[in-house]
């Protein structure tokens, strides 16, 4: 059932406030502000390593965030792949070692594969799924469910902010265990997961002008996306969000490597989405938008009250969402990448839903 809204993908945009909530009511012990794991679990984050974390498409950029948070607030060392490449690789493991899936469906098969391949190496297997009976939570040691509820639109947005949401708390657990975070480090971040609901809700009120903005959008023939450290992952997920739903041209970059290449793309007619809130890594971005600029590229920015003042005239659009915390921009910034896929989509008059050529579970390789 939709509700009042037009199509199931939007609905579940809209209930990230809420979904979001219930994930973190799984995994937060809001009296103390502290991560709660499982008793029974047959790993100790101190023990390890490094990990290894497998995925596919969107699910795959979740992990890419989950990377920078375990290397940054627990000091442990991430392998990441797209489960594709992963499971053809002969990834030599040691005996032992933490390997974590992340999948919405739990259903598909590269990621079934490559989780049998490290399960044969002596893994131990976490998943972090949102269908609870399916074959990827079957044949994991251990299972961290996301609450997302069914999310029926082909395209992923509350599923994706779900598994951020485990993520995070998995990298504050694992950074308790290994020593890294203080209680009052814990304490700071918990605190910040805790406002993602709220904040989610503010950043769902920039509606309005992301539909202005996605009009323009849904003329362009190719859109960039750049965003950098915690915002790489974003702007990739963008990019394939509007190709996905609104068949543009999308391609995300790592606002660095534009001067290695995409660069010479940038002319008056490609509009580029910079995802920059005003962070330690804001200035770096920001030249990389000058760069754009010069070029007469047409920017879109995503940032917050700082950043929006920190670059002038030089965007076409700003989108201005709350200053947060840097540990959850990702949480947050996606929903309004989200909604500019949507709403592109939605002019262009594809069926947003049920987008051409692409299924919900993925059960062929
Ligand atoms: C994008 C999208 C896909 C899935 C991918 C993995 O919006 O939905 O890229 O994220 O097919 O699917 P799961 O998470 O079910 O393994």
């Amino acid at each position: 059932d939709k509700g009042n809204f037009r199509h199931f993908m939007a609905k579940e945009i809209y209930e990230q406030p809420e979904v979001i909530s219930h994930t973190l009511a799984n995994y937060i012990d809001m009296a103390t502000e502290t991560v709660r794991l499982p008793e029974d679990l047959p790993f100790d984050f101190s023990q390890l390593k490094r990990i290894t974390i497998c995925a596919c498409g969107t699910a795959y950029y979740a992990g890419l965030v989950g990377k920078y948070w375990m290397e940054k607030y627990a000091r442990l060392p991430v392998d990441i792949d797209v489960a594709s490449e992963f499971r053809y690789r002969e990834v030599p493991l040691e005996e032992g070692g933490l390997a974590i899936f992340i999948s919405q469906s739990g259903e598909t098969a590269d990621t079934l594969a490559s989780l049998r391949y490290c399960d044969s190496q002596g893994q131990h297997i976490l998943s972090i799924v949102n269908v609870r009976e399916s074959t990827i939570a079957r044949e994991s040691g251990t299972v961290f469910p996301t609450l997302a509820g069914p999310e029926i639109g082909v395209a992923s947005t509350k599923a994706f902010t779900c598994q951020l949401t485990v993520l995070a708390c998995l990298a504050i657990a694992a950074g308790r265990q290994r020593g890294i975070l203080a209680e009052s480090d814990e304490r700071k971040l918990v605190h910040a997961l805790v406002e993602v609901p709220r904040l989610a809700t503010q950043a769902l009120k920039l509606e309005p002008q992301i539909e202005d903005i996605a009009r323009d959008l849904s003329r362009a023939r190719d859109v960039l996306y750049l965003g950098r450290g915690l915002n790489y992952p974003l702007a990739l997920e963008g990019a394939l969000k509007l190709k996905e739903i609104s068949y543009i041209h999308a391609e995300g970059y790592a606002a660095g490597e534009l001067k290695h290449g995409p660069i010479a793309l940038i002319d008056e007619n490609v509009p580029v989405i910079v995802v920059s809130p005003s962070d330690s890594l804001f200035d770096k971005t920001i030249s990389n938008m000058q760069e754009v600029a010069a070029r007469g590229g047409n920017i879109i920015l995503l940032t917050d009250e700082d950043g929006a003042q920190a670059s002038g005239d030089q965007p076409q659009a700003t989108l201005v969402l709350p200053k947060m915390f840097q540990f959850v921009q990702p949480l947050i910034y996606a929903i309004p990448v989200q909604l500019l896929a949507y709403h592109t989509a939605v002019f262009m008059g594809t069926d947003v839903d049920q987008p051409r050529n692409l299924a919900k579970s993925v059960t062929v390789e």
